[in-house]
């Protein structure tokens, strides 16, 4: 296998985590690179189910080695958990999984403050997972942040009060919420000391030491290239960028070690949280359409890490075709394909359209995105089943015709194909 980043391409949720969890075993190295516990992906050890936020999904497999990068923002009491259920389970976490040395730390207060802002902002609100994700990126960018490391700092007393004091004066003063008590921050650091230090290392110099070494590396994104802090609906995004691009900054890598970058979207769209989405049709606030709850109900839509429901809509061209641009993806991983089985008829859009303007590109301002209507073209759909086809040839004409015009209208090829929940719902196309 090349070098590969994964990522998402439409708003979260794409189906990340099968895809990775399929490719890691021919991975050397699995590495995050941005966001934290906002994200999710879930896992089935022995017959239970688990949802992994921060541990990368390629734990399970013995000879990978997992990386958890400086880009990333690390809840110690989310992590601890997670490999607490891991090494329940007979899974060697000590052995498998390093952590930056240069991550930011989640921290009580930055829960408190993500939870305060939104309640304040109420319609207006963003919609986040409420993980403290934005305060701790911008107490990175403000060059407060505590880090891993700092765990050993004789100053990390001092910083922690000020931090506090910072944050519990907003809290307090404008938001006339409870302040957070310094016990809590301390119980954190604490489990931060004991069970994260002994997995602390350089990683970027891992990185370099096992690429040098001919070992096969797997970038691995969180949410999706609408949420991308620049490139996403800004405002109504997370606070990293989830580009391809990040995977460099947020491991302390060339480009030279990069080899490929895969896509993953859905074969229709889904969005959790507020924002502009323009092809929507369906959403638990009242908005009704057959096909939309079609794909709500048979996808089983609902967030993995707040189990909110998500909105639906058909397959947006024109989100798939900027993601393809701004992120460098070299081939497309399309999932879900077998949730439209049994549509009389599927839609692509293709274009926007604004004040009688035909847009091909998607404009930089949330305002004038939400104004856009979407242009669809129309295809035939299949009563047919996809349901855990495994080549081309299994697939009725009518799906081969829509993945073939997403192809053409997104100026990518389609790479792999994901027709079911199992591994081995899968094709893997030439591209
Ligand atoms: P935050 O990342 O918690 O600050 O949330 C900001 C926005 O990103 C909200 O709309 C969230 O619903 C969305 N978001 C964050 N992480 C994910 C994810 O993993 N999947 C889907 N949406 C996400």
């Amino acid at each position: 296998m090349a070098n590969t980043i994964a990522i998402g391409i439409q708003w979260g949720d794409e189906g990340k985590g099968k895809i990775v969890d399929l490719l890691a075993p021919r991975a050397d190295v699995v590495a995050r690179f941005q966001g934290g516990p906002n994200a999710g992906h879930t896992l089935v050890i022995g017959n239970e189910k688990t949802v992994l936020h921060l541990v990368p999904s390629g734990i399970l497999h013995a000879d990978t080695l997992c990386l958890i990068g400086n880009g990333t923002v690390v809840a110690p009491e989310t992590i601890i958990e997670e490999m607490d259920t891991l090494i329940g389970a007979g899974i060697p976490v000590d052995e498998r999984l390093r952590i930056s040395d240069r991550c930011q730390l989640i921290l009580p207060y930055h829960r408190a403050l993500d939870a305060a802002r939104e309640a304040a902002k109420g319609k207006g609100r963003i919609g986040t997972t409420g993980r403290g994700i934005g305060p701790a990126y911008e107490d990175k960018t403000a060059r407060r942040g505590i880090r891993l490391i700092d765990m050993l700092s004789p100053g990390l007393d001092a910083k922690i009060a000020e931090n506090l004091a910072w944050t519990n004066f907003q809290l307090t003063e404008y938001f006339k919420v409870d302040p957070v008590d310094r016990t809590e921050v301390d119980a954190v650091i604490e489990m931060a000391r004991q069970r994260l230090l002994p997995l602390m290392a350089d990683v970027a110099l891992i990185l370099h030491q096992r690429h040098k070494a001919g070992d096969t590396i797997l970038f691995e994104g969180a949410q999706g290239t609408m949420l991308d802090v620049d490139f996403g609906t800004y405002p109504y995004v997370t606070s990293s960028n989830t580009v391809a691009g990040a995977a460099l900054a947020g491991l302390g890598v060339g480009p030279g070690m990069v080899d490929e970058v895969l896509g993953i979207c859905k074969a229709y769209t889904t969005r959790v949280g507020a924002g502009p989405f323009p092809t929507e049709l369906y959403n638990a606030d009242g908005m009704e359409d057959e096909a939309g709850r079609y794909m709500a109900e048979k996808g089983q839509e609902f967030g993995s890490t707040t189990g909110r429901p998500r909105r639906t809509g058909w397959f947006d061209a024109v989100v798939v075709r900027h993601a393809v641009r701004v992120a460098g993806v070299t081939g497309l991983a399309i999932t879900k394909l077998d949730v439209l089985d049994g549509l009389p008829e599927v839609k692509l859009c293709v274009a926007y359209e604004r004040d009688g303007e035909r847009l091909e590109t998607i404009p930089a301002d949330a305002a004038a995105l939400e104004a856009c209507t979407p242009v669809y073209e129309t295809l035939s759909g299949w009563s047919e089943s996809t349901f855990g086809a495994t080549s081309m040839a299994q697939l009725p004409a009518a799906a081969k015709a829509f993945l073939q015009r997403i192809e053409e209208v997104c100026e990518c090829p389609v790479t792999m194909l994901s027709t079911g929940p199992d591994r081995g719902h899968i094709i893997h196309l030439d591209p």
